[in-house]
């Protein structure tokens, strides 16, 4: 049985652990955290999967800003890292972290301005994200820009830079 709880009632320190293992400890450098800056996660739209008392998953979701060339300031909302324990992985335990985050984003009024640095082979074929709209946006670091993804109305599609909001 796998119950997801908010990420708060889990030790930030297990969750650091878990992520080490699920990405690299390199991962810290990562453009994507240089996104967020030093933004705290959203606690409405983060959450732990735990199983028997142990966490095995986490996804978190971080306020980002878009500011378009025009002077125009878009907030979004910046998905992951999604990480699942290793030995866990591939057993649908990532997508009810997804799942559970964007029903949540819903509920909060957010799910119109969603982005993600990921693998549009999951995060496309699963949830629906795309980079159609980020082709003009420059990034405080190196991107793929395959793996520059986001999905909903109010994801701007112009020329522009995302980073902290
Ligand atoms: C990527 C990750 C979050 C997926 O969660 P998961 O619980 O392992 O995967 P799920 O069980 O939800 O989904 C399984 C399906 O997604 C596919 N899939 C999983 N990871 C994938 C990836 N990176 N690219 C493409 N497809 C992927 C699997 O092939 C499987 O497809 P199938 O059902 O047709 O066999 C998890 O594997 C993970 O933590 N990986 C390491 C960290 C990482 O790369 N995070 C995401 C980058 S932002």
């Amino acid at each position: 049985m796998t119950d997801l709880v908010p990420l708060a009632a889990v030790d930030p320190a297990i969750v650091d652990a878990l992520l080490d293992r699920a990405f690299e400890p390199a991962r810290r450098g990562r453009t994507a955290y240089k996104v967020r800056g030093q933004a705290a996660a959203i606690p409405a739209l983060s959450f732990a999967a735990v199983e028997d008392g142990t966490p095995i998953g986490s996804i978190q979701c971080w306020p980002v800003a878009f500011t378009s060339d025009a002077g125009a300031r878009v907030p979004l909302v910046m998905v992951g890292p999604v990480a699942v324990e290793p030995a866990r992985q591939r057993d649908g335990i990532g997508r009810l972290l997804m799942e559970h985050a964007l029903a949540a984003a819903v509920r909060a009024g957010l799910d119109d301005r969603l982005i993600l640095i990921g693998d549009p082979e999951y995060y496309g074929r699963f949830f629906g994200f795309t980079a159609a709209r980020t082709g003009g946006w420059r990034l405080p670091g190196p991107v793929e820009r395959h793996r520059l993804l986001a999905r909903g109305d109010a994801v701007p599609a112009g020329a522009g830079t995302l980073g902290p909001a």
